[in-house]
This record gives C-alpha cells, structure tokens and sequence, in this order.
C-alpha cells in the first residue's frame, strides 16, 4: 500500500517507490499494489504508482468502497496482460462475474457527474477532518502520544508510551462510545499492543471533536494509572 497505507497512514516517498521498481526489475515476482485509498490525497503533487513503473511485475488494485460507495463492491484492477488473462478465468470460476447491476449504477454515475469534482470535494472535507484531528490531537493528548500526519487516506496512527495498552484503550473508550481499532490487530506477531488507528472520515466536525476530548481524557487516566 505505497498511498496512506491502512493502518498507519503513511505514504511512499518517489525515491522509496523507484527503489522498489528497481529492486523487482529482473525478478520473477509480482508486487500486488493496494491502491484502494490513492484518489483521497490531501498534500502534495501526486505520486506515480509502482504499476507504471514497474508495469511488468506489478498488479494494482482500486476500489469504489472510497470515493463511491462501499456497497457497490466494485473495484478494478491494472496488471500485465498475461496476470490479466489468469485473473478473468479465476474469477469468472469464483463468481461468474460482478453484480452487473451496481457495474451499471457505477458506470451511469461515471457518465453523468465529473469524478474528479466529487473526489475533490470528499477529499477537501476528509482533509478538514484529518487537519482538525492532528490540532485536537496536539492540544488534548498527554506528550508521551506520538502519532503520523497521513497526506491522504482515512486513518492516523498513535504510538502510545511503555506501560499503555490499545486493548485497554480500547475497552475504556467504547464504554464513552469512541470506537478506536486497537493497533495489535494489524500484527501477526502479538505485537503492536501500543499502537492505535483512529479514523478520521466516518464521524462530522462536531462529533471527531467530542470523541477526541473523551479519547483524551481516558488517555490521560491510563497514563495516570500506568506511572
Ligand atoms: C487496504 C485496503 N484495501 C482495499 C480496501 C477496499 O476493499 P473493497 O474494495 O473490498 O471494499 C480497503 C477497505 O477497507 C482497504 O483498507
């Protein structure tokens, strides 16, 4: 996921993605490149995707469920034409083929409205969201917390101090109704225990506000009981 990758947010820098295209030049290895959160960048110039330039040895997949509607289920997908050909017979033996009514709905919705503006205007609000996020993030939240600063996507990452744990974090905050997903469940290692994704494109203005001054105050009161 070289574009805000779910769950830390992060992005690959141009250097990092051209170091990653030289690196499969000459191998027999495909990199499968999630592109599902791409269209929602916030800062900067865009960024070329590793399929252009490796397009060889790479299969890049979007989706719908971000910028449209996730219960379309649709997404496409950009890989080498060989890959293509095996991937149409494997999923026509899947699933025959993908409900061709919402392929309709999508397609009208294509047709009739400029992508492009919508897009803009989803990722101007979610940008709004990420920037009130980080400020309340940097007012409320005790000096031990770190966390990054997404330039697109729907997700920052906190790093909690030694003796916190997201389980715990968790457990306290769903009792004041803020859902946060507890870091740990993105490793397959047991670890992560001290790291926490919060999103930043479900709740408005006003309720991201409540929930971050409540994340804050039961951040505060399991830092108190951690020293
Ligand atoms: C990393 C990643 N890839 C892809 C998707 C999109 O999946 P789908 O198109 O099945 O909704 C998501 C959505 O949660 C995601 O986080």
């Amino acid at each position: 996921m070289p574009n805000s990758q779910n769950p830390s947010g992060t992005t690959w820098s141009a250097e990092r993605r051209r170091e990653v295209a030289d690196a499969l030049e000459g191998t027999g290895t495909l990199l499968v490149e999630d592109d599902a959160y791409g269209e929602l960048r916030f800062d900067g110039p865009p960024l070329t995707p590793l399929c252009a330039l490796a397009p060889e040895r790479t299969l890049m997949t979007g989706s719908f469920s971000k910028v449209l509607a996730p219960g379309l289920r649709l997404g496409w997908c950009v890989a080498p034409p060989e890959v293509m050909h095996h991937l149409v017979t494997a999923k026509q033996a899947s699933d025959l083929h993908s409900n061709t009514f919402a392929q309709q709905v999508a397609a009208r919705y294509l047709d009739a409205a400029p992508i492009d503006e919508h897009v803009a205007r989803i990722t101007g609000m979610y940008r709004r969201h990420r920037d009130l996020m980080l400020a309340l993030a940097a007012d409320l939240f005790p000096g031990e917390v770190s966390w990054t600063r997404p330039d697109g996507g729907m997700f920052v990452w906190l790093t909690l101090p030694p003796g916190c744990s997201s389980m715990a974090l968790f457990e306290a905050a769903l009792k004041r109704n803020v859902a946060i997903l507890p870091g740990l469940l993105f490793y397959t290692d047991g670890g992560g225990d001290r790291t926490v994704r919060l999103n930043f494109s479900n709740a408005d203005e006003p309720m991201l506000e409540e929930g971050m001054h409540r994340l804050a105050r039961v951040l505060a009161g399991q830092l108190r009981a951690a020293s």
